[in-house]
């Protein structure tokens, strides 16, 4: 068993913080979200791992992410030259999938559950593919399955204008190597890109066995900045369980609940309420740092109030006096009020961007 993690994409949703980064790296409680998934697929006891990367990209992915050493794992990576669908992606891996069965995983999903369970049930019915379903409230933005009464798959959709169920594809499948005939024979849709669900449904006409499951607990897809800020909030919540303080606290501060805070970091004068995350080496002066805020590594924080908020490394936040809520902010962003009473705004605000004043 193989796995192949797709961490290619422009992550246009996440702009501007993909302007500079792949949108897999962007961290959610200070980890990279794709690291999240290839500690799944490890977890479920796969581990040579082919990550497909992205031109524009890929070089941070791999220095980041590393040979596989950091999960216990063999990491290869696979160059997708265009953004050309998922589909392509798995015929560019093809050489180091070879006849494996594979579990592919979009490097932007989380999930809660265990792969486990559908590894096991992938494995003991041989099937050609297992794919995973979920209700939502807006299918129409994901690919859709029809089913029957007995859970058959009966027809898969990509973002269809009429979507005929509520049940979207989870960005999670497993595969048997008819997957590959299946892509050779699919045609680009109309955006121009091999869709997997396109090669999925040709399994289906051509009366292969595919199989569905539908996932509880939690799925995230954090293409969004609220989606991002969501799996944020979740993730603190199930796994900043302790408070764990290696930096150094001043009498004057106050650290409650579940919090953990990096080494190499100063706290002056600061309360910080859990769950919530410091990375190492920053330095917090007269702040309040709400629940379900994650603070990156080498972050100053001055005279700030932050909550629910994601706060990348080297960015500095000096003298807002209003609380900050529901925002990401960028690495290295500069974001400082020096006057009290400040009489004037001065921007140097990188494309899209939003800055909202409430
Ligand atoms: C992709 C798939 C879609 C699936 C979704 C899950 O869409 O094409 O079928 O439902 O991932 O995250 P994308 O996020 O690339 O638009």
């Amino acid at each position: 068993m193989k796995a192949l993690i797709l961490s290619g994409g422009k992550g246009t949703r996440l702009r501007p913080l993909t302007y500079t980064g792949a949108k897999q790296l962007v961290p959610v409680a200070n980890k990279p979200i794709l690291w999240y998934g290839i500690e799944g697929i490890v977890a479920a006891g796969v581990t040579d791992i082919g990550i497909i990367i992205s031109p524009e990209t890929g070089e941070e992915v791999k220095t980041k992410t590393g040979n596989g050493e950091l999960f216990g794992a063999k990491i290869t990576y696979i160059l997708q030259e265009q953004p050309a669908g998922l589909a392509h992606a798995v015929k560019v891996a093809q050489p180091f999938l070879g006849d494996s069965p594979f579990i592919m995983y979009l490097g932007d999903n989380l999930i809660q559950s265990d792969l486990n369970l559908f590894l096991e049930r992938f494995k003991s019915q041989q099937t050609d593919a297992l794919i995973l379903l979920r209700q939502v409230s807006n299918p129409s933005a994901f690919g859709v399955a029809e089913v029957d009464g007995n859970g058959r798959v009966l027809h898969l959709v990509e973002k269809p204008k009429v979507p005929p169920s509520n049940l979207a594809l989870v960005g999670i499948y497993f595969f048997a190597k008819t997957i590959h005939d299946a892509i050779a024979s699919i045609q680009p849709s109309a955006r121009g890109e091999l869709e997997i669900t396109d090669a999925i449904q040709c399994l289906i006409d051509r009366q292969k066995k595919v199989e569905a499951c539908q996932l509880e607990g939690w799925w995230l897809d954090t293409g969004k900045k609220d989606d991002l800020l969501e799996a944020n909030r979740i993730i603190l919540d199930t796994t900043c369980l302790t408070k764990s303080i290696e930096g150094e606290v001043d009498t004057q501060s106050q650290v409650i609940g579940r919090v953990q805070i990096g080494q190499g970091t100063k706290l002056v004068n600061c309360t910080v309420r859990g769950p919530a995350i410091i990375g190492r080496d920053c330095y917090l002066e007269d702040c309040f740092i709400g629940p379900y805020s994650s603070i990156g590594n080498n972050v100053t924080l001055i005279d700030v109030e932050v909550d629910h908020s994601v706060i990348l490394q080297s960015a500095k936040v000096v003298g807002i006096h209003q609380r900050i809520v529901d925002s990401v902010i960028g690495q290295r962003a500069q974001l400082t009020v020096t006057p009290q009473r400040p009489k004037a705004l001065r921007f140097m605000i990188g494309d899209d961007s939003q800055i909202e004043l409430t």
